[in-house]
């Protein structure tokens, strides 16, 4: 009783298919050292200078002793509570002779730059730094995704492309916004007007990935602005792949599954964790889970169907000789384990295809030796069937009922991995596991929306805050 018990608990906290949380990194906060010219947060002697043309929300923690500061012409600072700028009267003895430290302009910061974000499949995920790596279309916000700026942080983000941008929700400052109306009524806030700027809108309010089986991310429309932000490294591997929705081609192996209708994407993502990526000789690796479209080409040249698979991409960072292997090693894992247990996790099939050269269809291997082999074998099994006609024929044999001809594998004997399965399927096999229907659609189960409302209060606190709105330096 108490084992179903905390099934029924995992069901709660496991999050709908593949929508994650999406975190802008870069922030323009006073106290980040990272936003001054000199890398570190001026002192009491420091004159602080922020650029007059350029517009910039800054978000001040604590309370600071300055010199002088100039101002921007269209600019605001956010002040914490407790947060504040005095003089001190003859100078701050820790703070050395004095410079004149220049806010850093955050202006080329752009929303469709992959290396800007973090991903991670829940909020506790965030904060507690597991992320998730994804392809670099994948990597900035796609429409089922909630987007989330820290709190306690300020920042400005370009965001220019030819179309709007949907997303499911957006958080700013504490605040989550998930309709459409309260967030565009933000963005012409001063507040709004300074984090956001450029060409295209974004768009609050879009339903989320409601597909057990996954969603696509849909950000191939975008592909051209987010690789112009995505430097490729030069590669060492024979036969290099181009993974779908990625800018770079990669040494590496990708792992293309067929899935069914009781494909569960994130239960899966979760079993290759658990079962390879957190063993020790795999923990060094990348994976990046997505549901892609391949359009099928007759003859190779007439696309006349998209169909939808689970795209696998493994990526291990080494060099040299050693570039790809080891996602190699792994991909040939993930192909046997589909071979053993595909059909309780709803996967028809699996094949990989590495940088080296190999793939499961070559799976034989290529050394002449089982060439010679497999044609001796297909010999013998053509005089065996020779033989077994003509005793037919004379009435000796009688042909049983032809069993349906198991997918043949050739590792069937390689226990070890099967084993590990096996005995981790249980949680896997369970058939409530795999029911859509039984995820409760309780938001209020998952925690952080119970979280937001508190949030909400404290923002409410913030934008009422009279600082907060008529701070504006519009000298
Ligand atoms: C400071 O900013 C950098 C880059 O913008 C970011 O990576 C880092 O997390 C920030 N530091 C803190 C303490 O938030």
């Amino acid at each position: 009783m108490a084992l179903r018990h905390n099934v029924l608990l995992f069901l709660c906290i496991l999050p709908f298919a593949n929508a994650l949380y999406k975190q802008w990194i870069p922030d323009t906060n006073f106290e980040n050292a990272t936003n001054w010219d000199k890398g570190s947060v001026p002192c009491g002697n420091d004159q602080i200078v922020f650029l007059a043309q350029r517009k910039v929300s800054v978000y001040v923690e604590t309370a600071h002793t300055i010199t002088a500061m100039s101002l921007p012409v269209d600019g605001q600072l956010i002040l914490a509570s407790g947060a504040g700028f005095s003089v001190r009267e003859g100078g701050d003895p820790g703070c050395g002779s004095g410079v004149t430290a220049q806010f850093k302009d955050p202006e080329s910061l752009k929303w469709f730059d992959p290396s800007l974000w973090v991903a991670a499949t829940t909020i506790d995920d965030l904060h507690r730094g597991t992320y998730q790596f994804s392809v670099h279309e994948e990597s900035v916000p796609c429409q089922y995704d909630d987007v989330v700026f820290r709190e306690a942080t300020s920042f400005r983000v370009d965001v220019s492309c030819d179309h709007d941008v949907p997303v499911k929700s957006v958080s700013v400052l504490g605040k989550k916004f998930t309709s459409s109306s309260e967030f565009s009524q933000y963005l012409s806030s001063s507040s709004g007007k300074l984090q956001f700027h450029g060409s295209s809108s974004i768009s609050v309010g879009g339903s989320g990935c409601s597909d057990i089986t996954g969603c696509t991310c849909d950000n191939s429309k975008n592909r051209d602005v987010i690789c112009a932000n995505v430097k490729c490294d030069p590669l060492e591997c024979k036969k290099p792949l181009h993974p779908v929705g990625h800018c770079c081609d990669v040494c590496g192996a990708v792992v293309s599954v067929q899935f069914s209708s009781n494909f569960n994407f994130e239960s899966y993502r979760q079993r290759l964790q658990h079962l390879f990526l957190s063993l020790p000789k795999y923990e060094s690796l990348l994976m990046a889970m997505s549901k892609v479209s391949k359009e099928q080409r007759l003859l190779g040249v007439i696309p006349f169907v998209a169909t939808q698979e689970i795209q696998v991409l493994l990526l291990d960072q080494k060099t040299g000789q050693e570039a790809g292997k080891l996602a190699e090693a792994l991909a040939r894992d993930i192909v046997k384990d589909v071979h053993n247990h595909g059909s309780n996790i709803g996967i028809n099939s699996a094949e990989f295809q590495a940088s080296s050269g190999a793939s499961s269809s070559e799976v034989a291997g290529n050394s002449a030796g089982v060439v010679v082999g497999a044609v001796l074998g297909s010999l013998i099994g053509v005089g065996l069937l020779a033989g077994v006609i003509l005793l037919y024929r004379r009435g000796i044999v009688k042909i049983p009922r032809m069993p349906s001809i198991p997918s043949i594998s050739i590792w069937k004997n390689n226990s070890e991995i099967g084993e590990l399965g096996g005995s981790l399927d249980h949680g896997y096999d369970n058939p409530m596991f795999d029911k859509p229907t039984m995820m409760p659609e309780v938001p209020g189960l998952y925690g952080t929306e119970t979280m937001n409302s508190i949030t909400l209060t404290q923002s409410g606190v913030h934008f009422v805050n009279p600082v907060y709105d008529e701070t504006d330096f519009n000298a």
